[in-house]
């Protein structure tokens, strides 16, 4: 910083040669000299070299002063030279602190500055994702169940072959085991359960059962499991819907009625349904629910084979002996049950052609059901 009055080596002869007036001079100037040299901060840097050069212990212009000026004045100038010092360090102490104040705002509005947001800039587009299309299948699933007074369920994925099979009258050497490929855990060593993950939602008819008395009307939606090859029609994980109803008074015509009605709300008022007789072992009788081909209406085409129907799922009365697994009065109550695959009815319904589109999660497929 400038310092135009060498204070430092003013000696006692400067001071003596002077006069009160002379020492009013010294400090006009030196007050001058501060002023123009305050008014110049405008940093945190600066203002500290400010501070330090003026008021510093050692080195600081004050000091020099003091040193220089006041303790050598001679007894009839001591008294304005101690006056004017005393004044100018109030006044540099006073300007010193509204400086750093100013610096401190002008520093805080800059980083305000700094941080404000353009409003002016472009925005960045986020894309919005939507619910998958299996998703909002079942959705209306269970808005069609829901709306005829059913509930939704559910059970664990991983299951004991007690609830995926026997208690659903598939013994051990049952050859309906093998048609469903099953994965089975790993056994740890030591463990007395096998696992396994369950190749359909038709367990949780007996979990329900078991928890809960008739009546009962359940759908369970779920993934299920199987060792299928992976092609345009098969996934090791699909997704099916099971349904279950059990009371006292319930007919092969409610069965029958509430398929069809479902089957309409789905696909639309045009589709037909018919029943042809099929075998499970957890229904009997057990039916296969066709609808007539939503493609062709019916005519004929490649997708129904020419023959205006289309196979959707199995179905059937719930089988008296799977009541014995659960303790329900076998003689006393009536149900039907059925299980669909899906993706399956996804694929019907926007005549998607892979399976395995579902599960890729390509958004250009997945988009067109937003
Ligand atoms: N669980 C059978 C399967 O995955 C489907 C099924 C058929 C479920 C008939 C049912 C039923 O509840 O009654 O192949």
């Amino acid at each position: 910083m400038p310092v135009p009055l060498d204070y430092t080596r003013r000696t006692l002869d400067d001071i003596r040669a002077g006069s009160p007036e002379h020492v009013e001079t010294l400090f006009t100037d030196l007050r001058a000299d501060f002023d123009a040299a305050a008014a110049a901060v405008d940093t945190a840097g600066a203002w500290k070299s400010l501070r330090d050069a003026w008021l510093g212990r050692k080195s600081g212009i004050l000091s020099a002063i003091t040193d220089n000026w006041l303790k050598p004045a001679p007894p009839e100038l001591k008294r304005a030279v101690g006056a004017a010092l005393n004044q100018i360090k109030a006044h540099v102490e006073a300007v010193i602190e509204e400086r750093r104040l100013a610096v401190e705002a002008s520093a805080d509005q800059l980083a305000l500055a700094a941080e404000r947001t353009d409003l002016s800039l472009p925005g960045v587009a986020r894309p919005i994702g939507t619910r998958h299309i299996l998703r909002q299948t079942m959705d209306d699933f269970e808005r069609i169940f829901l709306s005829l007074g059913y509930s939704v369920a559910q059970g664990p994925e991983i299951e004991t072959p007690y609830y995926n099979f026997e208690a659903l009258n598939i013994p051990e050497t049952h050859p309906a085991r093998d048609t469903m490929d099953t994965f089975y855990l790993d056994l740890p060593p030591g463990a007395l359960t096998q696992y396994l993950l369950r190749t359909h939602t038709s367990p949780v008819q007996v979990r329900t059962m078991e928890k809960q008395q008739p009546p009962v009307r359940i759908i369970v939606p779920g993934k299920v499991y199987r060792r299928d090859n992976p092609d345009s029609t098969h996934s090791y994980m699909f997704h099916q819907v099971e349904g279950l109803a059990v009371d006292t008074d319930i007919t092969f015509c409610e069965f029958k009625g509430t398929i069809e009605y479902f089957i309409r709300e789905f696909f639309g008022p045009k589709v037909k349904t018919r029943f042809r007789p099929s075998y499970f072992p957890f229904t009997e009788p057990s039916a296969e629910v066709d609808a007539s081909c939503i493609f062709c209406d019916g005519a004929g085409c490649r997708i129904c084979k020419y023959s205006g129907w289309i196979e959707l799922f199995g179905s059937g009365m719930v089988d008296p002996a799977v009541y014995g697994f659960v303790n329900y009065d076998a003689k006393k109550l009536c149900g039907f049950a059925f299980g669909l695959g899906v993706d399956r009815f996804a694929m019907l319904k926007y005549g998607i052609d892979d399976i395995q589109l579902f599960f890729q999660n390509d958004v250009r497929f997945l988009r067109q059901f937003s």
